[in-house]
């Protein structure tokens, strides 16, 4: 079967086909117009001319995904389209977008929450997880550490009780100057950086799986005030520093839960995840415990539409099919 999947929920126009045969998942065309250049001069997304640009680029973008898979809107077998949590009116040119295409070529559709498409980022290749699987999702919104037991059924075992992770690597470049999004930049500078010349605090929260980053940013905070100069080589061991405080707590975090719930494979995803320090003390982890493990390519690591597809593959599996008509934006629930 072919999916259609359209992605709009923060600052990536997304809009991808997949398709489905014997249980496995062929990528026919996965466009993403990203407003990263947009947003930069303002230090984040602004959500009103997040949804503007949303507007121009969804038809495009849904066009160049359908010349580049070579197919036709009538050989699409189901739509997927992402219902929240993100930007209101941003879901909403989504939504609609979605809605119609349903209704005039009447084709099943499906909503899906960002955050599953986020752990199905890592169902797009020839292996899948095993279950029961541990899933980090560390976005610019939220950073979860859940248990996944089957398709469809979740134990979230913490969240940040603050700042997500991106968003802690957005406002450290912030604070530094550094253009937005914050985690490529950061991490780019931090490469040549010493990550032992500042101890910035880990905030481990014992007896639970919760995440909090905002200590660690105002722990930056005081220490860039501290300094009468920052040089580019003092940026770059705050940045390294930094982000060695943030990888060590997500992977203290993971390898507790390994031990307390013996997951038969570990995945990580979210745009965090295209972290190289991350992803290499992550592969280091799984290695050391004897575990698959799941990381996306970098293309899937951040919003992309491929990841909903997939995500509609796999609810559609469980006959979850719904009326257009019944297709509403979800802000709050995760799954
Ligand atoms: O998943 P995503 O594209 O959007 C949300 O659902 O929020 O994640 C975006 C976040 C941003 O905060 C960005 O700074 C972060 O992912 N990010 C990174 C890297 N690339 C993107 N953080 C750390 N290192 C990176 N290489
Ligand atoms: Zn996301």
């Amino acid at each position: 079967m072919k999916i259609l999947a359209i992605e709009t929920s923060c600052d990536e126009t997304s809009c991808a086909i997949i398709e489905t045969k014997k249980q496995k998942i062929k990528i026919l065309s996965n466009i993403v117009s990203s407003q990263i250049k947009i947003h930069a001069p303002y230090g984040g997304v602004i959500p009103e001319l997040a949804a503007r640009n949303h507007l121009g680029n969804i038809l495009p973008v849904c066009k160049l995904a359908f010349n580049k898979a070579k197919s036709k809107l009538n050989d699409i077998n189901l739509i997927a389209i992402t219902n929240g949590p993100g930007l209101l009116v941003s879901l909403l040119i989504g939504i609609e977008t979605a809605k119609t295409l349903a209704y005039i070529f009447k084709k099943p559709i499906i909503p899906i929450n960002h955050l599953e498409g986020h752990i199905y980022a890592n169902f797009l290749g020839e292996k899948w997880p095993e279950f029961p699987t541990l899933v980090l999702i560390v976005s610019g919104g939220h950073t979860i550490l859940l248990l996944m037991k089957n398709h469809g059924c979740y134990k979230i075992l913490g969240e940040t009780l603050d700042d997500a992770a991106g968003e802690a690597f957005d406002k450290v470049a912030s604070l530094l100057n550094l253009p937005y999004p914050g985690g490529p930049i950061i991490a780019q500078i931090a490469s040549w950086g010493n990550p032992c010349a500042f101890q910035f605090p880990r905030a481990l929260l014992p007896q639970t799986f919760n995440f909090s980053f905002s200590g660690l940013k105002t722990a930056v905070l005081y220490e860039v005030k501290k300094l009468k100069k920052i040089t580019p080589q003092i940026t770059a061991d705050i940045t390294a520093s930094f982000q060695e405080a943030v990888v060590d707590v997500l992977i203290k975090k993971i390898s507790l839960a390994i031990e307390k719930y013996h997951p038969q494979s570990i995945c990580l995803t979210g745009g965090v995840s295209a972290n190289s320090l991350l992803r290499k003390r992550f592969k280091k982890l799984a290695q050391k415990k004897s575990l698959p493990f799941f990381i996306p390519p970098l293309q899937f690591c951040t919003d992309n539409a491929a990841m909903i597809a997939c995500a509609g593959y796999f609810h559609f599996l469980r006959n979850k099919v719904v009326a257009w008509q019944e297709i509403k934006v979800n802000l709050y629930s995760f799954l």
